[in-house]
């Protein structure tokens, strides 16, 4: 199937059951090391990018909450941390891993393409695989880039469908799928939700004309391996003359 034909809804597929599952099996647990090591490189290329020393800092589809943890972590303690995510299970989930840093980060329902923040308030906004669920693409850019504060960054990390690891890994679960036997025994809802996140991810073509469409030329992307870093700037308000 190809990605176009997927739709795109605004519904979480990560569900309560589904997260304790990521968490506790036992073969999981591997997989689960494997990201977290993914996560921690995030952190520290976010880290670079900050240019203060305080502000809040906002996730948008914060999942399980390990980002903005490991941030939690690494960052000087005059930051607050905000997630953002339209799942309940899963905000349950991130409050649980995170209460050794509760008093730092906040987490918020919130599934609607309107940010519970006001304009020009947050230093940075962040995202980890999360946008290819974002039906509303251009209304969720102009969201953030509504809340960000002049000269901030967001920084938005998915999966590059262009890549030769994409295509690999595309393939090999679409394999593991068709046995479905042995797949589904332990892997195969987990295996299917990857799969489906994977096909629905914007091709970078998709994503310039998002911006194009909502006027924002302050931006960039870079690919590593199977992940698109996008990264877009605020311009700063220039003084009057
Ligand atoms: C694949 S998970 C990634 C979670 C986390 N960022 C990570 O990398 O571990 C995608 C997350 O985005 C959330 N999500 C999807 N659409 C959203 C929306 N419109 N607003 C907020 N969160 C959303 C989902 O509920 C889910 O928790």
């Amino acid at each position: 199937m190809k990605s176009s034909q997927i739709p795109r809804i605004n519904k979480a597929i990560f569900d309560k059951d589904y997260c304790s599952r990521f968490d506790t099996n036992e073969g999981l647990a591997y997989f689960r090391k494997f990201s977290l090591w993914f996560i921690k490189q995030k952190a520290k290329e976010i880290y670079q990018q900050l240019n203060g020393t305080s502000g809040k800092i906002v996730e948008i589809g914060s999942g399980p909450g390990y980002l903005l943890l490991e941030l939690s972590k690494i960052l000087p303690s005059k930051y607050t941390f905000y997630g953002v995510d339209i799942d309940e299970g899963m905000l349950e989930f991130a409050q649980k891993h995170t209460r050794r840093n509760a008093e730092k980060i906040r987490f918020i329902r919130n599934g609607s393409y309107s940010l519970p923040f006001k304009d020009n308030s947050v230093s940075m906004v962040i995202s980890e695989n999360s946008m290819h669920h974002w039906d509303q693409l251009n209304e969720m850019l102009k969201e953030i880039l509504r809340i960000l504060t002049p000269g901030g960054t967001i920084i938005i990390f998915d999966f590059d469908s262009e890549s030769k690891w994409y295509a690999f890994t595309v393939s090999i679960i679409s394999h593991l799928l068709w046995m479905r036997k042995i797949a589904y025994k332990s892997f195969g809802k987990y295996f299917y939700t990857y799969y489906v996140s994977l096909l629905r991810a914007y091709s970078k073509k998709e994503l310039s004309v998002a911006l194009n469409d909502i006027a924002c030329s302050t931006y960039e992307m870079e690919t590593k391996r199977m992940t698109l870093k996008l990264r877009i700037t605020k311009p700063s308000i220039s003084a009057p003359n």
